[in-house]
């Protein structure tokens, strides 16, 4: 078809406008559920009948283990400690830390991206791992290594699609992707257990989420293990890094897309960052930037399919819903709904003015998912993009190429190479 699987998406969201609808994916139809009433019911009213034992989401727990990216006991462990972790009162503390990753970040891309284009979501990965190193790992690992790691991630979850996609085929069957698959869990395990090893032994204290997640207990009051902790951090990986970077790639096509939008975003960094670099106090003032941000992940949702599964027999708005069955929660089509947003192809961060988010469904805007499973990264990613956002508008002008259309993959990529150069500001 063309325009790929993700007008097929595109179009079951029209012409349900809200309706529960059946989602053909090949053998693949759970039912497709994005009215916002329907949201409150499956992720907030009757959310205990509603869990992630998609088969496609087992798949994924190959790779990401039984904790966070779990359900039950194991995943409440991790839960409660990477949600104090991230949560805002700790980030006012770990604020100066990454106002001052995103700082050096920006100039290292600066560095590359002088006057000749390079790719912007190899650049965006780069800079997250920039970002994120110090808040998941207090920076026990190199820049380097935390790069490899990602690829490592990547390269697995990658793998994983096939089983993914057909999640009925038993794991004794080999499948594409599955050497692919067990080369790169070995390096991230290879990896990753030395630095928990080492860092168990020094017994820190220290705020980032690897030490956060030795200091947790399961319910049994007992530690968790060092295949959990390792999961977590490939979980945290898998949900946290390649949305953060094809987000920040969506947010310099839309500002280029959109010049007025942009000069008022950075007549608003020259206003509150005056010249110098970005710190975490500046991410409550920068109020149009955080708007922006906000748009972008309207429209750029990089969660376009967030599986749950029925335990019991149940009815979404008017539809039965039999148990065992897959439901999909799209915010990437909730966002398009035009009840909620009119005109809703266009791009206005106007929309997330105080009075318009006030009046609007609280479900009709959620790319970090709600309820119990609610992203734990959403205030950091907030904080980051706006302050990387400020920082290089404030002294580059920043020019991009290419404009391309997404893609349907775990999250959504452009179809293309998007470029990026950055040029210092003349004043
Ligand atoms: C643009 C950036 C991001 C987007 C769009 C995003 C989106 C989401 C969504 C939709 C969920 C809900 C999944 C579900 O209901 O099953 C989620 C969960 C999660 N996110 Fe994010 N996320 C982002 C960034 C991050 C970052 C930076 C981190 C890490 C610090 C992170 C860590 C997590 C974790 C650990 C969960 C699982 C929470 C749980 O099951 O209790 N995310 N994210």
């Amino acid at each position: 078809m063309r325009g790929g699987p993700l007008r097929l998406v595109e179009e079951a969201g029209r012409r349900g406008q809200g309706t529960v609808v059946r989602l053909g994916l090949g053998p693949f139809r759970p039912l497709l559920v994005t009215h916002p009433d329907h949201l409150q019911h499956v992720l907030r009213d009757g959310a205990e009948n509603y869990v992630r034992g998609a088969a496609m989401w087992d798949a994924l727990g190959r790779l990401t283990g039984q904790g966070i990216a779990g359900e039950g006991p194991g995943w409440l462990a991790s839960r409660d400690t990477l949600r104090k972790g991230m949560s805002g009162g700790c980030l006012q503390r770990t604020g100066e830390g990454i106002a001052a990753s995103v700082e050096q970040a920006v100039q290292e891309l600066a560095g590359r991206a002088h006057r000749q284009p390079v790719d912007a979501v190899v650049e965006m990965t780069r800079l997250v791992h920039r970002v994120i190193n110090p808040v998941f790992f207090g920076s026990r690992i190199s820049a380097a290594q935390c790069d490899r790691l990602g690829q490592e991630v990547t390269t697995a979850l990658g793998s994983l699609l096939w089983r993914m996609a057909m999640p009925f085929v038993p794991n004794r069957v080999p499948m594409p992707g599955d050497r692919a698959f067990l080369q790169a869990t070995r390096t991230v395990n290879r990896m990753l257990l030395p630095v928990i090893d080492r860092a168990r032994r020094q017994g820190g204290d220290g705020a980032d989420l690897l030490s956060g997640l030795l200091r947790a207990r399961d319910c049994d009051g007992r530690p968790l293990s060092d295949e959990h902790v390792g999961q977590d951090v490939v979980a945290l990986f898998v949900a946290g890094s390649e949305s953060s970077a094809l987000t920040l790639t969506w947010a310099w096509t839309m500002l280029a897309r959109h010049p007025a939008v942009a000069a008022r975003v950075r007549q608003e960094a020259d206003q509150v960052l005056a010249g110098g670099p970005p710190r975490p106090e500046h991410v409550r003032q920068l109020v149009f930037t955080g708007q922006v941000m906000a748009e972008v992940m309207r429209l750029y949702s990089m969660a376009w399919a967030v599986p749950r599964v029925a335990r019991q027999d149940d009815m979404v708005g008017r539809v039965p819903v039999p148990a065992g069955t897959t439901l999909v929660i799209s915010p990437y089509l909730t966002h398009r709904l035009a009840e909620f947003w009119p005109e809703p192809l266009r791009f206005d961060p106007g929309r997330f003015g105080k009075k318009a988010v006030r009046e609007r469904h609280s479900l009709a805007y959620l790319p970090f998912g709600d309820g119990a499973h609610q992203c734990v990264g959403q205030a950091f990613f907030v904080m980051e993009s706006v302050l990387v956002l400020a920082a290089v508008l404030s002294r580059y002008d920043v020019h991009v190429s290419g404009s391309p259309r997404p893609r349907l993959a775990v999250a959504l990529p452009p179809r293309s190479p998007v470029g990026l150069t950055l040029t210092p500001r003349r004043r």
